[in-house]
């Protein structure tokens, strides 16, 4: 994406573009008009604020999508998108979900999941991020059947042949619970904080998910399958595994919220 200019025909300059742009590409010329400095739109990073702060519209802007920059009635009010209880009984009531129905997430689902996690924070708003679905079931097993070989330790197994041996001899998948579709991130190279980035970013999708009527759970315990060239081949992606995300209709219902700990927080009386 880059800021290519401003439409002087709706220009206001009323100068929010100057002062919210935290690299000052933007300023005010000796005659008046608000200009964007050319020669400086190196330093954008492209977090495109110039765009939704401007009440005109008067941003000009190129990527190689279609034009998608939305307003709708509620977008500048902060407290009007969602209640605070509404978001609470949402963020209260998304758990990590291991029990799956045998059942396709549909396409449209799950690009739905994936147009929320378009809108996540990123550290210097890099996007440096790459996704895969993977809903094939023998796919699925091979990947749980090379993740068992890395985490057998943490599950309580002496040796990967022991763990093999005993998921085989039941219908349990423990890494990705049986789950219809898998969700992997990897990072480009120049993300910025990569592991930080895809916990946000996946986190969007598992909430939305969640507003579908799909269930997720993060599986931190097939992240070694990064290291496996085999299977990040099968994977489609390249470069290091951040974030791993079962996903599918759920099979379990939670009836109330479970136990959490008050936090710790320093400077609050
Ligand atoms: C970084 C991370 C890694 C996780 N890895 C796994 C995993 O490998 N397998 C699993 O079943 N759950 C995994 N979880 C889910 C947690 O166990 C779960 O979030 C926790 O028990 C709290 O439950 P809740 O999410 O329903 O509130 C992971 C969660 C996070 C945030």
């Amino acid at each position: 994406m880059s800021i290519v200019g401003i439409n002087y025909e709706k220009c206001s300059v009323c100068k929010r573009c100057i002062t919210d742009c935290t690299r000052d590409l933007f300023k005010e010329d000796s005659s008046g008009k608000v200009i964007r400095l050319a020669d400086e739109m190196k330093r954008c990073n492209f977090c495109g604020k110039c765009v939704a702060i401007c009440k005109e519209n008067a941003i000009l802007w190129e990527g190689n999508w279609e034009d998608d920059v939305e307003s709708y009635p509620g977008v500048e009010n902060y407290e009007q998108n969602v209640s605070y209880e509404r978001l609470m009984q949402l963020l209260k009531a998304k758990r990590s979900v291991r029990q799956y129905k045998n059942k396709k997430v549909p396409q449209e689902l799950l690009k739905k999941v994936f147009e929320a996690m378009r809108y996540a924070s990123s550290a210097d708003n890099r996007r440096a991020w790459n996704f895969s679905v993977i809903s094939d079931p023998s796919i699925i097993k091979t990947l749980s059947q090379e993740s068992i070989k890395i985490v057998y330790p943490y599950i309580g197994f002496p040796s990967a042949e022991a763990a093999l041996k005993y998921f085989n001899s039941t219908d349990k998948d423990p890494i990705f619970h049986k789950a219809p579709a898998l969700i992997f991130h990897t990072a480009s190279k120049n993300a910025s904080m990569p592991p930080v980035d895809a916990g946000i970013v996946l986190t969007y999708g598992q909430l939305a998910a969640h507003t579908l009527g799909l269930a997720t759970c993060w599986i931190g315990m097939a992240q070694g399958l990064g290291m496996n060239k085999e299977m990040m081949k099968i994977i489609g992606l390249e470069g290091q595994i951040h974030g791993v995300l079962t996903i599918g209709y759920p099979a379990v219902k939670y009836f109330r919220t479970p136990p959490r700990a008050p936090l710790n927080v320093v400077g609050l009386e």
